[in-house]
């Protein structure tokens, strides 16, 4: 059974601005107020210099419906919202297409247009979809305003690989404007709100002697786009991570841990209060027995490290499940269906996120991921390729239905 993502009108009624900088995916700015209109939104536009020259105030005019702000200076024509009161009267701010240069001005408090005066005025949440060329984004300067702006609470809908208008390919084309728009409606969604959801996240890493470890490819995106969604709709967040490269997530309660066996203790430790168990995380199931405390030095001969098993913590939360929704992932490389069924039924879970990580797009590493959902009554739901945002938001859908249906 195919999944049909279903849009959420959450945004009805909500006052949206969106500032247009200039690129060349300016154009699907017009895509996005038009869909934002057609969910009920009231939207106001806001175009900096360098995007009237990709796209004409009267374009987002005519869709919007509103004037359209393109200078400081300019005079209100007949507004229902007085210009000088856009920022305050914003629920949500999006900018899209967003240059590095936006980007750059407000992590670096640079207000000398209308568009960063009104971001930096606004206490409503700010969206950046950026859009630039991928040498550009991956510039260590953009990175870290962006990873600046994350840890103040700004949003960012990451762009997405592909052939540039620059002639590259790579990261850097916009989010298609139906995903921008999903992005906001789940958003805006307080389904979750006094939840408690433990979500454990990233690979776990097993000491060898001081300088080596076993570990494997998780890189964690999985697990932290759960913990950011689910908190995004109000849930109360306790993420357990084993090592990664990744920015906390903002207002959540954050856990490192290296060990599966830390991992174990922080999870039996934390399990009371909690309403959702999702593991996504990649423990390592065996650890070595024996952990050197110098560093073990090369000889002649081949070196054998024994290992042993790590504790299964979705096995022992299968078994303690109580009334609390259990979701298991599982990375497989063949016999996904039957393997995944298997692991539901053996660790007494709800349901479990299962991918082919052979697949393109799919598993560690990437900023995209094809699951299937697996249930405990045999069912299963097979949802296409998406960013690995969406897909939390989709599997949050599944835990809010559950919960709902357990009321
Ligand atoms: N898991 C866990 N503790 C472990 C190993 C895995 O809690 N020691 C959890 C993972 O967080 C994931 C699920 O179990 O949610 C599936 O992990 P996986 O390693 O794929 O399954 P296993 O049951 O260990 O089976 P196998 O390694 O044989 O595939």
């Amino acid at each position: 059974m195919v999944n049909k993502i279903g849009v959420f009108s959450m945004l009805e009624n909500k006052t949206i601005v969106v500032g247009v900088t200039g690129g060349i995916a300016a154009y699907k700015a017009a895509e996005i107020v038009s869909r934002l209109k057609k969910m009920g939104a009231d939207v106001y536009c806001v175009m900096t210099e360098g995007a009237q020259a990709f796209l004409t105030p009267l374009t987002l005019r005519t869709l919007s419906g509103n004037p359209v702000i393109t200078s400081m200076f300019q005079e209100p024509v007949k507004w229902n919202v007085e210009h000088i009161a856009l920022a305050d009267y914003a629920d949500i701010f999006l900018i899209a297409p967003a240059t590095a240069n936006i980007i750059g001005k407000i992590a670096n408090g640079i207000a000398d247009d209308f568009l960063t005066t009104t971001i930096m005025a606004t206490k409503a949440k700010v969206v950046f979809a950026p859009a630039m060329n991928v040498n550009m984004y991956n510039n260590p300067v953009f990175q870290e305003n962006v990873s600046k702006l994350k840890k103040l609470g700004y949003y960012f809908i990451e762009p997405v690989e592909g052939n540039l208008a620059c002639g590259y390919a790579g990261k850097g084309k916009m989010a298609e404007p139906e995903n921008i728009v999903q992005y906001l409606s789940k958003f805006e969604k307080d389904d979750l709100k006094g939840v408690n959801i433990l979500i454990t996240a990233g690979p776990t890493r097993e000491p060898i002697d001081p300088v080596r470890y076993i570990t494997n490819r998780s890189t964690g995106k999985m697990g932290y786009a759960l913990a950011r969604c689910a908190q995004q709709r109000g849930a109360n967040v306790t993420l357990i991570s084993g090592p990664t490269n990744l920015d906390k997530p903002q207002n959540i309660e954050f856990i490192q841990v290296q060990t599966a066996r830390e991992m174990f203790n922080e999870v039996t430790k934390h399990l009371e209060k909690q309403n959702v168990i999702i593991k996504s995380a990649a423990v390592a199931d065996y650890r070595p027995q024996n952990y050197n405390n110098y560093k073990i030095k090369k000889t002649d001969e081949d070196l054998q490290i024994n290992l042993e098993r790590n504790p299964d913590i979705l096995g022992y939360l299968g078994k303690n499940k109580g009334n609390r929704i259990l979701v298991g992932f599982a990375a497989e490389t063949n016999d996904l269906k039957e393997n995944a069924q298997k692991k539901v039924n053996k660790k007494n879970l709800d349901f479990i996120v299962a991918n082919d990580v052979t697949q393109k797009g799919a598993g560690f590493g990437c900023d995209t991921n094809k699951v299937t959902l697996f249930y405990a009554d045999g069912s299963q739901k097979d949802l296409p390729l998406l960013s690995k945002n969406e897909v939390a938001n989709l599997i949050l859908d599944e835990v809010s239905m559950l919960l709902k249906r357990s009321d």
